[in-house]
């Protein structure tokens, strides 16, 4: 399946390489994925549609929003325990899914740094803009550190993924975008995860957890706007992608704590009955008043269900950290040599 892939943007400095992924017949924006969701019924976008420069610009300023207590609790986690994290696994090569701006990556790599390890990253995003200025930013922090990052989606990269010079590796996939998986779409990532990896070789998840349902939906939901704002930017992004006449001011945020299947559900609600066209997909779609389209399903998770699902694919987990309220948690996991 290999060869499928093609690289067809490839520089490199000294310490910086940064690939394009991206598959012949299947490109991430070549938008079957689109097309499909908006003929589905209920309707559905992608979530990854959210993260272009702007969305990925808007995520970051969720991060920072009192109300989304995600982010900050992570990285308080992420604090506690990087050291162990270093003293487990040893020298290792840090792979991160969805790496963004690459600001909890710092606690890692501050911790294994500060035991002198060698110092390697592999980004993995699909804003190559966000990819690259938090490369850059990150080489001039750490002056050993060596970054190779790939701009695709997840699965591309996976397959992309090779041994390094280094003992081990640790796949990173923090901030609960595991939730924006379906439960069957889960199944399927963690056994790409395990395909990935070499036996005793590591990955480290970070998942939010179920718990009060105003709390969840207030983070949903931020007194500014900001994520009424990033859930809305989709259209933008769909215009510019696929030659589309979304009118953004039709639409509405909203967004509710699915409870019976533990999710937060992301809609666009149209705010009156039209007709929206995408031009490059030749893709006519018909929305009635308050009809919505789902564009991101957020899943809350409990340490124990996950775990379990961890070690059905042979990813043991072998240390669980949280914080004091139990809001978030942070596993990480070894590939079972007995496979
Ligand atoms: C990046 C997928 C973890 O689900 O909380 C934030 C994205 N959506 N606010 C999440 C998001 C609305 C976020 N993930």
């Amino acid at each position: 399946m290999d060869d499928k892939i093609s690289v067809f943007d490839v520089y490199s400095e000294s310490r910086l390489q940064l690939e394009r992924l991206t598959v012949a017949d299947a490109q991430p924006g070549a938008g079957t994925d689109v097309v499909r969701g908006l003929h589905a019924q209920p309707k559905v976008l992608p979530a990854r549609y959210f993260y272009d420069d702007r969305g990925s610009q808007l995520f970051e300023q969720i991060c920072d929003l009192p109300e989304y207590y995600l982010t900050r609790t992570e990285t308080a986690i992420l604090k506690q325990c990087a050291r162990a994290i270093a003293e487990l696994t040893g020298p290792c090569e840090i792979v991160e899914l969805g790496s963004g701006s690459s600001i909890k990556t710092r606690i890692l790599l501050d911790a294994y740094s500060a035991l002198d390890y060698p110092l390697r990253y592999l980004p993995i995003d699909v804003s190559a803009g966000i990819l690259e200025s938090s490369a850059s930013d990150l080489l001039v922090a750490y002056p050993k550190l060596q970054v190779h990052g790939l701009v695709g989606t997840y699965e591309l990269a996976l397959r992309r993924l090779r041994s390094t010079g280094l003992p081990t590796r640790m796949v990173c996939f923090l901030g609960s975008t595991l939730g924006n998986l379906s439960p069957q779409e889960c199944e399927v990532f963690f056994a790409q995860v395990a395909a990935t990896l070499e036996p005793g070789e590591y990955f480290l998840l970070g998942v939010d957890l179920h718990k009060d349902e105003k709390q969840l939906e207030a983070a949903y939901n931020d007194n500014r706007g900001v994520t009424a704002e990033f859930n809305l930017n989709m259209l933008w992004h769909l215009n510019r992608c696929f030659d589309g006449d979304f009118e953004p001011s039709r639409f509405a945020h909203w967004a509710f704590y699915n409870e019976p299947l533990r999710r937060i559900e992301m809609h666009l609600r149209s705010l009156d009955s039209q007709t929206v066209r995408l031009r490059s997909l030749d893709l006519t779609v018909a929305l009635q008043t308050d009809e919505t389209i789902r564009t991101e399903i957020s899943r809350k998770f409990e340490l124990d269900a996950i775990g379990q699902d961890l070690r059905g694919r042979g990813l043991m987990p072998v240390e669980v950290w949280s914080d004091p309220n139990q809001w978030f948690g942070l596993l990480l996991c070894r590939l079972d040599h007995l496979r």
